[in-house]
């Protein structure tokens, strides 16, 4: 079976063939960074009229590259949540016109659901696993049952680990985006420079939930306070001071929740999935079965759309041309309601 897979939630524009779920025969990513760089910050506005321009020759390229007709496809996906409503509406429509034109099926993806997938695209994990779901807009810590089931068991209370590094890099002009960038610097620093504390959450059922923006003042604002003897704050020492304590905050609610279900499997997926410390930290534990996305993978991009979609196509699942886009899925973040599974 062979899925075009679209995906325009935020700043990359992207489509991608994959065949069965599995094989990606294309797989182009168009991303905008250039366009928003100048702002330090996705702007909503600009995103969504560049996706409006290149999205057709970005489908287009998706189809030559994997050298197929666009009447070979067996169905079209895109990504319909959460996201920039004005981005998502733009490959969500453009997805639901070429369905309705090639008279095949049409499906609308979670993006988070799709992140998730995206180590699936090398390899079977079988479940339950313990997820750890991590980007720009989301940090979850969740149980998955299956592709399309999962039950959040922690979130952010406040700003998402990716949003800490790309504002920490913003307010000290390291670049954009933060999160790569701090991570290679970090590489050359020295992470006990500065002790940051982790926060202190509430327990109870809310044990496995993160907070970001403790941290993210701490580092820009009270650095001194933390600074260790005669520590240099160089931009490498701050760095790597930060991602640790960032990334440590991950693992210690991640471990948790893996020794609270005793589940030992853990899979990894969002553009924070890419950091170095992170995948080295998870790497070397023996005592658990970890999966993370190629790097090329870990970012926003098509494959993962195309490649949950056939999962639904084979159930033979689909969604009507009235799909609308949605910014927010409530149950990602804590204190905005909802029901705990998706
Ligand atoms: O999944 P993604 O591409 O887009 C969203 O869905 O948000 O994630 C982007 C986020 C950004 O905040 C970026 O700074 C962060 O992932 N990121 C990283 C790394 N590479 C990208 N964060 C930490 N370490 C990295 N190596
Ligand atoms: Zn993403």
């Amino acid at each position: 079976m062979l899925v075009l897979g679209i995906e325009s939630s935020c700043d990359e524009c992207s489509a991608a063939v994959v065949e069965d779920g599995r094989k990606v025969l294309s797989n182009i990513v168009a991303t905008q960074i250039p366009l928003h760089a100048q702002y330090q910050g996705v702007v909503p506005e600009i995103a969504s009229r560049a996706h409006t321009r290149w999205i057709e020759g970005v489908v287009r390229e998706a189809l030559e590259v994997a050298s197929i007709r666009p009447d070979q496809l067996d169905g079209v996906a895109a990504t319909y949540q959460p996201g920039l409503i004005g981005s998502l509406a733009v490959g969500l429509s453009f997805a639901k016109a070429m369905a309705f034109a090639l008279g095949k099926p049409f499906k609308g993806v979670n993006h988070m659901l799709a992140h998730l997938y995206a180590p699936r695209l090398a390899g079977d994990i079988a479940y339950p696993f313990i997820g750890l779901l991590v980007s720009g807009g989301h940090s979850i810590i969740c149980r998955a049952e299956d592709f399309d089931r999962i039950d959040v068991l922690g979130t952010t209370i406040d700003d998402a680990v990716g949003e800490a590094f790309d504002k920490v890099s913003k307010y000290y002009g390291y670049g954009y985006p933060g999160g790569q960038v701090i991570d290679e610097l970090a590489e050359k620093g020295d992470d006990k420079a500065f002790r940051f504390p982790q926060p202190s959450l509430h327990k109870g059922n809310h044990r496995y939930d993160l907070s970001y923006s403790g941290l993210k003042t701490a580092v820009i604002h009270h650095l001194d306070d933390y600074r260790r003897q005669d520590a240099e704050a160089s931009p490498e020492n701050i760095a790597a001071s930060f991602r640790k304590a960032a990334i440590d905050m991950l693992l210690t609610k991640l471990l948790l929740a893996a020794q609270d279900t005793g589940i030992n499997r853990i899979v990894a997926g969002g553009g924070v999935a890419a950091n170095a410390y992170l995948r080295r930290q998870l790497a070397s534990r023996g005592d658990l079965e970890v999966h993370f996305p190629p790097l090329a993978l870990c970012g926003d991009n098509g494959a993962m759309v195309a490649g949950i979609a056939y999962r639904y196509f084979q159930r033979g699942e689909s969604d009507g041309l009235d799909l609308a886009p949605q910014s927010r899925v409530p149950i990602y973040k804590r204190g905005a309601g909802g029901e705990k599974t998706a």
